[in-house]
């Protein structure tokens, strides 16, 4: 078989090239823009060439090697490529970015109702790039266009979209202090012989956070509960998800903070490795589809979830946000945000910081 000189250099910045480019979804990705980055990253490296057949690979520990040895200088010309390339494209510019976005945005809006024009631009874009290179597409324009006749691809782009990953306990030492946290608020609300008890997990993927919740106040309330009207509550704007909750049936993985005792306790093994929710838990809660930004919230909670939602948030939509969860409160409720969302100055007035590392707030009356 006739044998060809390969430069593995070529075969490396490939490699890279596609993976920068996801991080850099602002710039023009056109087969000339890379193919212009690629000229301009293998022009730097020395190349090393290798005898091959047609079709044939380099042995990895090769591949391997020569990684090693270039990868710095090939991601640090990479990224120069990358910027110029992206500052001047080398052809007239078909579309304006930033108006296109919009445009796209508007169309998901108008579409489906969905309204992601708030959400943290960036990751949005990021995950835009992913379906947009997944289907070979290199406009906003063009990927509205193929959304149009394609409404197979909405599911793609939706379900990319709603970050849905959760787990049960998520961040484990949270739900110590919850624990806590409900404990009192069963005490007080028997002292001033209130009945009604009303959990809300906004934003609650496939029901993992809400389920916890029903594990922890049935473990709390026992024969108690019937004493109770409990409300426990999971809204999302991603139907599988809140099918899937309605399922209530999860992976070994997000079951992995669940302790031995308890997952005896409130669970039944499947075939194939998965665990089904028993049906003592499962009718504690109920799910709905409810879109936080463009829906009314629900009234008279004594305790809002809305962890791991925020991130996806602009700081404005954070803002208003608050100010609704602020309603939806009863006076001195609590609201629970996720581990790495803080609450902004302005809402700080209106929410008391009780628990920093739980990231747990109290209304405050003004
Ligand atoms: C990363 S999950 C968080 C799940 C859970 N709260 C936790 O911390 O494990 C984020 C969820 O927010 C939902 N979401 C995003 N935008 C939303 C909106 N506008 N209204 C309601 N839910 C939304 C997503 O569909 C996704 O299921």
């Amino acid at each position: 078989m006739p044998q060809e000189l390969r430069n593995i250099i070529e075969d490396i910045v490939r490699e890279y090239l596609n993976n920068a480019l996801i991080l850099h979804y602002d710039i023009c990705t056109c087969q000339k823009c890379r193919q212009d980055i690629f000229s301009r990253v293998v022009a730097k490296i020395p190349p090393e060439y290798i005898k091959l057949a047609q079709g044939e690979k380099a042995p990895y520990e090769y591949i391997s090697a020569i990684r090693d040895k270039y990868k710095g200088e090939i991601v640090k010309e990479l990224m120069q490529a990358i910027e110029s390339v992206g500052q001047n494209p080398g052809h007239p510019i078909t579309e304006d970015k930033a108006k296109a976005f919009g445009a796209l945005l508007d169309r998901i809006l108008q579409d489906r109702n969905l309204d992601f024009r708030q959400y943290n631009s960036g990751i949005i874009k990021r995950k835009l790039a992913l379906r947009m290179r997944e289907s070979g597409l290199e406009s906003y324009a063009e990927y509205a266009r193929f959304l149009t006749h394609n409404p197979g691809e909405y599911e793609k782009l939706l379900a990319q979209l709603c970050i849905n990953v959760s787990e049960f306990f998520r961040d484990p030492e949270v739900w110590i202090t919850v624990r806590y946290l409900f404990e009192n608020l069963i005490k007080e609300k028997k002292l001033k012989n209130e009945k009604s008890l009303v959990i809300w997990s906004a934003g609650c993927a496939s029901g993992e956070e809400t389920y916890t919740i029903a594990i922890l106040l049935k473990e709390l309330l026992k024969e108690e509960a019937q004493n109770f009207s409990l409300t426990i509550l999971g809204t999302d704007i991603d139907k599988k998800c809140l099918s899937a909750a309605g399922e209530a049936i999860y992976t070994k993985e997000s079951l992995k903070n669940v302790e031995n005792e308890r997952l005896k306790s409130y669970f039944t093994p499947l075939e194939g490795g998965c665990y089904q929710l028993k049906e003592e838990i499962k009718k504690m809660a109920g799910f709905q589809y409810l879109d936080l930004i463009r829906q009314d919230h629900i009234k008279e909670t004594d305790v809002v979830f809305c962890r791991n939602v925020f991130i996806y948030f602009n700081r404005d939509l954070q803002e208003q946000l608050l100010m609704k969860f602020y309603k939806s409160l009863r006076p001195g409720g609590y609201l629970i945000k996720g581990k790495s969302e803080v609450i902004f100055t302005e809402a700080g007035r209106i929410f008391k910081d009780i628990d920093t590392n739980a990231r747990i707030y109290q209304k405050q009356a003004v």
